[in-house]
């Protein structure tokens, strides 16, 4: 069959050239490395746009953004192949030691401010918000939330999820920070706008140059580290230490360790490091 023609599923095929094209554009965009075994993967989430766009190949799509005939597109193709999977207090002994940070004395200052860099589509920056809202001892406290996401971030912001997402917030907070939807939106809720309040959601793609962002009392990086290559991995945490307070602390995922790239920071118990 010719590889440029879809087979009878629909799916377009993409041969070994095509796939590293979109590999190194990912890549050299975003600092994901999408392992050789990945092709399914990609064409099960490029497939249908390129159907969407008539375009018969992947070697067409490719050059069409590259030539910048499909303006935006570079973003699609990222929304697309970025890995956004998330829950509300996913990983919850995280949230208990920011519990107790934001007890201790050293949160006595403000604003007290968090960096959530990786926050996908919003539950772990509401997550640390509620966190916070329940143990601040003062109300002067913000989350920058980021992704390089665009369609996350878009979700994120609307804060709307379903009752079935919902279910691993504690029952407390769910009645004191969230609005239980009714009518066309039974089965749902929205995060409320006192908690909304404190939050800001923005793109930043970590692979870059960071913007000023100002300095953090934590940085969450929760399990976005593994998507990258080591030099990726060494680069992104050095230049993200640089927001980091002195004496702040910087949490990955419980799968991660910033062993070989930590700099200044120091491990505390696994996967909380501190700046010394
Ligand atoms: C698996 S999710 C993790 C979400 C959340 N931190 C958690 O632990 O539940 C990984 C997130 O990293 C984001 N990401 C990947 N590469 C990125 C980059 N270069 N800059 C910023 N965000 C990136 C993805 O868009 C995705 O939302």
């Amino acid at each position: 069959m010719n590889p440029a023609m879809p087979d009878r599923s629909g799916t377009i095929a993409i041969d070994d050239l095509e796939f590293q094209q979109f590999q190194r554009l990912l890549f050299e965009q975003t600092g994901i490395h999408l392992a050789a075994n990945k092709k399914p993967l990609l064409t099960g989430r490029l497939n249908q746009r390129l159907r969407q766009l008539g375009l018969p190949s992947y070697a067409m799509y490719y050059r069409a953004i590259v030539s910048g005939k499909l303006p935006g597109e570079l973003q699609e193709v990222i929304d697309r192949l970025t890995t956004n999977e998330t829950s509300f207090f996913r990983e919850p002994k995280h949230f208990d030691f920011l519990r107790e940070l934001c007890q201790s004395p050293a949160f006595r200052h403000n604003p007290v401010r968090i960096w959530c860099a990786a926050s996908s589509s919003g539950e772990e920056p509401y997550s640390i918000a509620m966190s916070m809202a329940d143990a601040m001892a003062h109300e002067r406290w913000e989350v920058v939330a980021s992704d390089v996401n665009s369609d996350v971030l878009r979700q994120a912001r609307a804060g709307h999820y379903s009752l079935q997402r919902g279910a691993s917030i504690p029952k407390a907070y769910l009645h004191r920070y969230c609005l239980k939807g009714t009518g066309a939106q039974a089965g749902t809720f929205v995060i409320g706008p006192e908690l909304r309040a404190h939050l800001q959601f923005l793109r930043v793609n970590l692979n870059t140059d960071l913007p000023s962002l100002g300095q953090f009392d934590v940085i969450f990086l929760r399990n976005t580290l593994i998507y990258f290559p080591q030099d990726v991995k060494q680069r992104i945490v050095g230049n993200m230490q640089r927001f980091l307070k002195k004496n702040g602390y910087f949490i990955v995922g419980h799968s991660e360790t910033l062993m070989h790239v930590a700099g200044e920071l120091q491990s505390v118990s696994p996967s909380i490091y501190r700046r010394v």
